[in-house]
């Protein structure tokens, strides 16, 4: 059997430490959740995010707006945001329904406040490996493998997927990690010969199946990324054939309880990186390898 990476586990204590941390702050940190449109996946995850910024002490808003709601109502809900003395993160849950323009909606937030790490300022401090912010998957799946001491260095990593969430930033905090990196997507030609490659093969294609057991090399460390739900049980399922690639990884996540977790402490720990600099105990600037290490 290999090593079940236990996401849910590590979330739990990682939430325990964020609590503590912000015990002793001089004021809770906040964080403000904005949702448009009734999508139940969205409202689920948004739902989630409210739950543990409660459970750590934090305060939070969700601010929940119909589909109908304009794109400048939007902008000056996140401009009064930006002001909030009181909000350190703002969070506006994707995707946005297709009338939005998203980059539009997400360069106004803050850079400041930008708890997801996607606004092009802290996107471009990710690329220069410098930044203390780092979109929450990405982030969690880092804490994963150093929880389990999984060295990345020199280690062919493939990752499946480029999205701006999970697969681009993915490749690069592996990349900053001094790992060999190959990104894979829907026009990759022979996906198979690329993922019999990988040391730690990363999946987030949002494709159930996609990863059968003669794609993947002895031993690998297998993370699966994604969340589709069956729609005749209703279950979650990853893109990997679990009950297969289990016989042939050395690592692997479960599905749920692997990445998801993580993900959801990652914006806790994000949002805590910004109350502090907020709260003047932490300079953007100061990316000494001391702080690398401590928030990554
Ligand atoms: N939609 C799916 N994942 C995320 C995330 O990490 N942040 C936001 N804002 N939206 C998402």
């Amino acid at each position: 059997m290999p090593t079940i990476l236990d996401g849910k586990a590590l979330a739990a204590s990682i939430r325990r430490r964020i609590q503590e941390e912000a015990a002793k702050l001089p004021r809770r940190p906040g964080v403000a959740v904005i949702l448009v449109g009734d999508d139940p996946a969205s409202q689920l995850y948004v739902t989630n995010k409210i739950k543990d910024c409660g459970e750590c002490g934090f305060f939070s808003r969700l601010i929940h707006y119909p589909v109908s709601v304009s794109e400048e109502e939007l902008l000056g809900a996140i401009s009064k945001l930006n002001d909030d003395a009181a909000i350190d993160g703002i969070l506006v849950q994707l995707p946005l329904p297709a009338s939005f323009n998203e980059r539009r909606i997400i360069e106004s937030i803050s850079p400041a406040k930008d708890v997801d790490a996607f606004h092009p300022l802290n996107v471009g401090r990710m690329v220069q490996g410098d930044s203390v912010l780092w979109p929450c998957t990405p982030r969690g799946i880092g804490r994963l493998l150093d929880a389990y001491h999984i060295c990345v260095d020199g280690k062919t990593c493939v990752v499946i997927g480029r999205s701006e969430i999970v697969g681009k930033p993915m490749g690069l905090l592996l990349l900053q990690r001094h790992g060999t990196v190959i990104y894979c997507h829907s026009h990759t030609q022979d996906l198979a010969a690329m993922t019999r490659l990988a040391d730690i093969l990363i999946v987030a294609a949002g494709r159930p199946g996609l990863i059968t057991a003669d794609m993947v090399k002895d031993g690998a460390v297998v993370i699966d990324v994604a969340m589709n739900r069956d729609p005749v049980t209703g279950k979650f399922t990853g893109d990997v054939c679990f009950d297969e690639v289990k016989d042939i990884c050395s690592h692997i996540t479960p599905v749920p309880g692997g990445v998801g977790p993580m993900t959801r402490a990652m914006l806790l720990e994000n949002a805590l990186t910004l109350a502090r600099l907020h709260m003047g105990l932490l300079a953007f600037d100061k990316t000494s390898a001391a702080l690398l290490e401590e928030y990554h």
